[in-house]
């Protein structure tokens, strides 16, 4: 369809992402199904409105990202990582470089936080957690959350970490200050290095094989010798040797 090749070009001009990169079929759906709902016929009115309106850009980036989150997603994956890759990783370094690449409102750096806790000091965490949404991370650095997002969370580290206010939990500070939250998009921004563990998960999904590939390579550079990648569970890497990892844990890829 020329008329999506020409909404890709204008919307990489305007907000430097690049929507090639994503998996078309399912990109399309979601946005059609987007301006449909506004009244537009295709895409070529829609970026002109866009263009114009930013509460309608707002709403676009809004719906290209998908932002569902929780606490501790796949709890078991959670407590591999409780039991077995703290520490292992702890045993060499007791001040570890973590990044929770795509985090979204924050559920994942901040889990990550409570279950490091357990094992070292909290000024010793230092968390840099990244997304290419603006929005989600200003929801992130607030850090209330619905009940529902903390159904994985056991009742201890409920206690320990949230304070209740009524139906939203709200993240403790001395928590809070262990993650620095920046806005960076995967495709596009330079990846800093000499990280112990970077956690990416379930974003991937979206992405061409080309852009997955690119994104792997990358975060095999980005680690140190010995690091973790942490992956969704749905995201099994089927061909891990080709950047330098070897599998550690079913969705725990140890770089060579
Ligand atoms: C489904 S959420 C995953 C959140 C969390 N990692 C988890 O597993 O619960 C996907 C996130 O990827 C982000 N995202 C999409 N494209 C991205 C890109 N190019 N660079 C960085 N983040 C991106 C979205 O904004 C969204 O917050």
């Amino acid at each position: 369809m020329p008329d999506y090749a020409t909404f890709i070009g204008k919307i990489k001009q305007k907000t430097g992402i690049d929507l090639s990169l994503y998996k078309e079929a399912q990109m399309k759906r979601r946005l059609t199904s987007l301006y449909e709902k506004r009244g537009f016929r295709n895409f070529i009115d829609y970026y002109a409105a866009i263009h114009n309106d930013p509460a309608l850009l707002e709403e676009f980036l809004d719906r290209m990202t998908i932002n569902v989150s929780e606490f501790y997603r796949n709890a078991q994956r959670w407590e591999v990582l409780d039991k077995k890759i703290f520490p292992k990783l702890l045993s060499g370094n007791k001040k570890l470089k973590i990044w929770s690449a795509a985090c979204s409102t924050g559920e994942e750096p901040y889990s990550l936080a409570m279950v490091l806790s357990s094992h070292v000091p909290l000024r010793d965490i230092a968390i840099l957690a990244t997304d290419l949404d603006a929005g989600v991370i200003n929801r992130a650095k607030v850090g209330l959350y619905p009940e529902r997002a903390l159904k994985e969370v056991p009742p201890a580290v409920v206690n320990k970490h949230f304070v209740n206010e009524g139906h939203y939990y709200q993240v403790k500070d001395d928590i809070k200050r262990t993650v620095n939250f920046k806005q960076h998009n995967l495709l596009e921004d330079r990846y800093e290095t000499g990280f112990d563990l970077i956690v990416c998960r379930n974003v991937m999904i979206y992405f061409t094989e080309e852009a997955k590939d690119q994104i792997y390579m990358n975060f095999s550079k980005s680690l140190k010798p010995g690091g973790i990648l942490f992956v969704g569970s749905t995201e099994q890497i089927f061909n891990p040797a080709k950047y330098g990892f070897e599998s550690e844990e079913t969705f725990f890829y140890r770089k060579v």
